[in-house]
């Protein structure tokens, strides 16, 4: 199925709403004061100018807080929330909130607060950090930090390094990004009678309630959040931004309506961002190839309450290739800068830059072709465990990926085209294949349409779409039938868009729900009394059918005297983690052309060839893996934060934190091979939100060895480091 999203002209004619586009009578404007040192006790601030500027109806601060608790997320455990506290533990932490008649008045009172800091040494570079790091907590399923398999009859690891012909051992560097979605975080909030509705660009609408419900200390049903249109959220709206927060509490202690926004600059600090890593890689491999040991070491940034691991070594080198030894240690390093959290293909992305160009070096150490070197090691299973793949076509993502692009045609040394030196570049992709619990409603009406329906969010992935074709499929209808419904936690809770995870998730519950109102709907026609009294009932393209008779479903309604026929279903991932292990997988390859005298790296081409499952809607797939590829490129050659010694982030604005334009994007080649994995869901989709961006950087990296012999180990790549 190929299908325009349904959300496309209200979205690109500017007439969707979005959090911020909410208005309402009296309602006023906050604007969020933010701390300007990285690390201090706040001694004083001294609002008596900012209190008597115009239109000013309230400045909040530690000392005079809004009435906030710690949120307990059900998903995300504890979230920050503004003000509970004097410690500054970054530059850029919001530290007050100004509310005004005007969004203007807010903002020049906020100036006027005079903050006085007792300040404290910071913490703000990682290298700096290293001496001192942690050990990271276990991961979420339990695997503590370090851990080793080893094959039966090896001692240690480092005996299976020794034993090893070929070594290979780097150390990798990845940088500090930004969240920078296009919907800066913003909220409007409305009380009315004890009750909350607050209008916020967020991944999960249920999720977004439970955690407003937590803060502000209320029944979770006297909380309402909407969020049909959310401009992008890659990770960083996971979590209830700041402006929620204090939107909500500000409104209650005003009894007015309240909006607030982060400017764009403040976005780059009152949120949280990707951590900068180092990852040292230690591989060995007999001769001809054959991964020995593998040893990843990584080291990520966090804040000072370790709320969030970058999982470098969990994510990427724990499974993806058969090496018969392994060693994988992950570290944290707690620094004074913004906060860290989930961002596309948290983990996997920074981590397989250093693995997939350590597999790079070690393919020029053997001199052997890195596509063969990876099909060698081609793992069945997760090393150390018994389950094996579900479905994994990786080695022909490769075969068709090599002969799309013209990889017989590498040369070793790659070649010159005028003034450039050009190389192409691969690495594998890689990305778990998962689902979180969902419900999904199904009202079918008697006018033969159908509501499907589920809280989450459709954060530009295509969801709403994807509620339209697999209801269609699931109750054998035209999808134009369908009226798909989401962002509202009023609906039932399901549709979370994070971890890759929302059409596998929300499709299996739409397969269940649809199933459980063809059944009503069969037992209805053979009622007593009903057109089919008696009968044997079936059920095929929206009709029920019996006798050589049949009716639309909307028919039947009718003729019983009802309007509507309403079920839920539900879907959790269950029985099938015990019999399998599940992955989507991807090929990518790109070419670079790197110019002789200016140095300047430009991408030339790119692919990307994906083994992602049943593909539901081809047009919205495709442009999920551009995307993704695309943000690979800006990783390798473009985007990461400055951070000066004083905590403030030099490049923390879009004048100066590099991103690419359309200039510095080719033609992108996306392809699917198109193996539906039902034994992980019964739709067959795997996920594909996140695997687009995993491994770009580490092909970009390995095509400009390839084309100068240079071998970059950190990104962003810069014009100095091919001087
Ligand atoms: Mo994604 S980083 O799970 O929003």
């Amino acid at each position: 199925m190929t299908a325009a999203r349904l959300d496309a002209p209200v979205k690109v004619t500017g007439r969707a709403k979005y959090g911020a586009d909410h208005h309402f009578p009296g309602m006023v404007y906050g604007c969020v004061v933010l701390s300007t040192v990285a690390s201090a006790e706040l001694e004083a601030m001294d609002v008596t100018a900012a209190k008597s500027a115009p239109g000013v109806l309230g400045v909040y601060s530690p000392f005079d807080p809004l009435e906030l608790r710690t949120p307990v997320s059900p998903l995300f455990g504890e979230t920050w929330v503004p003000m509970q506290t004097k410690e500054v533990d970054y530059y850029g932490q919001a530290i007050g909130f100004v509310v005004a008649e005007t969004f203007e008045q807010a903002r020049d009172a906020a100036m006027l607060v005079e903050v006085t800091y007792r300040t404290r040494p910071a913490l703000t570079s990682l290298e700096d950090g290293l001496a001192t790091a942690e050990d990271a907590p276990p991961s979420r399923d339990g695997t503590p930090p370090t851990f080793e398999i080893l094959e039966d009859g090896v001692e240690s690891f480092d005996d299976a390094m020794a034993s090893s012909q070929v070594v290979v051992e780097a150390t990798y560097h990845t940088a500090t990004q930004n969240h920078a979605a296009m919907e800066p975080h913003s909220a409007v909030a409305v009380w009315d009678d004890g009750e909350l509705t607050v209008y916020s660009g967020n991944q999960g609408a249920h999720l977004q309630a439970q955690e407003l419900a937590s803060a502000l200390d209320l029944a979770p049903e006297a909380v309402h959040t909407l969020n049909p249109y959310v401009g992008g959220a890659f990770g960083g709206k996971g979590r209830t931004s700041a402006p929620a927060f204090l939107a909500a509490a500000a409104a209650r202690a005003l009894d007015r309506p309240v909006k607030a926004a982060l400017t764009r600059e403040q976005v780059f600090t009152a949120t949280a961002g990707r951590a900068a890593t180092v990852q040292k890689m230690t591989l060995g491999a007999e001769r001809d190839g054959t991964l020995v040991a593998l040893r990843h070491d990584s080291w990520c940034s966090t804040d000072v309450h370790r709320a969030f691991v970058e999982p470098t070594s969990h994510g990427t080198s724990r499974e993806w290739y058969a090496t018969r030894n392994l060693h994988i240690s992950q570290k944290v390093v707690p620094l004074n800068i913004p906060p860290t959290t989930f961002m596309r293909a948290p983990g996997e992305a920074p981590g397989s830059f250093a693995l997939e160009s350590a597999i790079d070096e070690l393919a020029v150490a053997l001199d052997m072709d890195p596509i063969e070197l990876r099909q060698k090691n081609n793992s069945t299973a997760p090393p150390g465990h018994d389950l094996q793949w579900s479905s994994k076509h990786l080695d022909e993502c490769f075969q068709i990926g090599a002969q799309r692009f013209g990889w017989a045609h590498r040369k070793p040394h790659g070649h010159t085209d005028g003034d450039w030196q050009v190389g192409l570049g691969t690495a594998t992709a890689m990305f778990p294949a998962l689902r979180f619990p969902a419900t999904v409603g199904i009202t079918l009406l008697d006018d033969d349409t159908a509501v499907v329906a589920t809280s989450g969010a459709d954060p530009g992935t295509g969801l709403l779409t994807v509620l339209s074709l697999v209801g269609g499929e699931s109750l054998d209808i035209a999808p134009e039938k369908i009226v798909p419904r989401l962002g509202d936690s009023a609906l039932p809770p399901g549709g979370l868009s994070g971890g890759s995870t929302a059409t596998a998730s929300v499709g299996t519950a739409i397969m269940i729900a649809a199933t459980k109102a063809i059944d009503e709907l069969v037992a209805l026609a053979a009622d007593p009394g009903a057109p089919f009294e008696g009968a044997e009932v079936t059920y095929a393209d929206g009709r029920v059918l019996a006798d050589g008779k049949s009716m639309t479903f909307g028919e039947l309604l009718r003729a019983v005297g009802r309007t509507s026929l309403e079920v839920t279903g539900s879907s959790a991932p269950g029985e099938e983690l015990t019999k399998h292990s599940f992955s989507s997988f991807g090929a990518q390859f790109c070419e670079v052309r790197v110019h002789k005298w200016t140095r300047e790296v430009r991408v030339s081409r790119m692919l990307g060839v994906f083994d992602t499952g049943r593909i539901i809607n081809a047009r919205a797939a495709r442009s999920q893996l551009i995307g993704g590829m695309i943000w690979g490129v800006s990783a390798a050659l473009h985007e990461g934060l400055e951070i000066e010694a004083n905590g403030r982030l030099a490049n923390g604005d879009f004048a100066s934190y590099l991103l690419p334009v359309n200039a510095d994007i080719p033609e992108v080649d996306v392809h699917f091979v198109e193996y539906p994995d039902t034994l992980h869901n019964a739709v067959g989709a795997k996920g594909l939100g996140e695997i687009g961006t995993v491994g770009m950087a580490a092909a970009i990296a390995n095509a400009v060895y390839n084309a100068t012999g240079v071998r970059v180990r950190h990104i962003p790549i810069a014009i100095e480091d091919l001087l």
